[in-house]
């Protein structure tokens, strides 16, 4: 199960007063560079540049999601490559490619980064993350609540939507969803869940719940 958690991705975003982005804008919205480098214009380099350029290919060609390793022994990379399933496939390729030109551009020799966009993520390391049952809290980030009140108030909200969003994702037959519920009278929080393709609906779902179950408030 362990393997199957760690596929399972599932973003959340709260917008108060505001709409979602348009599709077409690809906008990043968060990224990470690991703090350990590796020596520049070794092996590491031409590894990480040629990994990062298939995993984009691999997943255009394969339904929005693809990883790859790269280099052996000590040298090796890890990537990882997903669209979100309503992104059509020139705008998971445009996003895939920003991601993979910028996480060069900002993180230039890190040994792991990760690059969040509204339409894909990316992420490599020089461990093996996907089997890693730890990739929830790797892959967790979040606004802080600025007044002690409002934790219960969300917490409602959000357990509202995710005990909608999980069953419907896998249901689905693309495995996502999307939701919105009410925070307050004039507030929504709005979620998106999503499992990669090679998951049976029963593995989708238990595993959305139990990221569910583990979010922060
Ligand atoms: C890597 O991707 C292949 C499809 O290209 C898939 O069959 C395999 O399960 C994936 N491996 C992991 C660990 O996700
Ligand atoms: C980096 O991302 C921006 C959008 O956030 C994009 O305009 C730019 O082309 C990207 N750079 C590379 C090298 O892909
Ligand atoms: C990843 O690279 C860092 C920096 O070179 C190194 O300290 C670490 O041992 C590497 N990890 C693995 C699993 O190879
Ligand atoms: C949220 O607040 C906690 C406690 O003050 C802090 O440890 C954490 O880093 C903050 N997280 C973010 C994403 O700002
Ligand atoms: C959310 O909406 C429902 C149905 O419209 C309503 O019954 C409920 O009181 C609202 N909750 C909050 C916190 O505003």
């Amino acid at each position: 199960m362990a393997a199957v958690s760690s596929l399972l991705l599932l973003l959340l975003a709260v917008a108060v007063h505001s709409a979602a982005l348009a599709l077409g804008q690809t906008v990043q919205v968060w990224s990470s560079c690991s703090p350990a480098n590796f020596t520049p214009g070794g092996p590491y380099d031409t590894n990480l540049r040629g990994m990062l350029k298939d995993l984009v290919t691999v997943a255009v060609s394969y339904g929005g999601y693809g990883n790859d390793t790269a280099g052996g022994g000590s040298d090796q990379f890890y990537g990882l490559a997903i669209c979100y399933a309503d992104a059509p496939p020139e705008v998971c390729r445009l996003c895939l490619g920003m991601a993979a030109g910028n996480v060069t551009l900002a993180c230039p020799r890190s040994t792991g980064a990760a690059m969040m966009y509204n339409n894909c993520l990316l992420r490599y390391a020089n461990a093996s993350f996907l089997a890693r049952p730890d990739m929830v809290q790797r892959f967790s980030f979040y606004n802080n609540l600025t007044r002690p009140g409002d934790a219960a108030i969300y917490a409602a909200a959000l357990g509202r939507l995710m005990d909608r969003l999980a069953p419907a994702a896998a249901a689905s037959l693309r495995f996502f969803a999307f939701g919105r519920t009410n925070i307050t009278g004039d507030q929504s929080l709005y979620g998106f869940a999503q499992c990669v393709a090679d998951l049976s609906p029963d593995d989708c779902r238990r595993c959305l719940q139990r990221i569910a179950a583990s979010l922060p408030m």
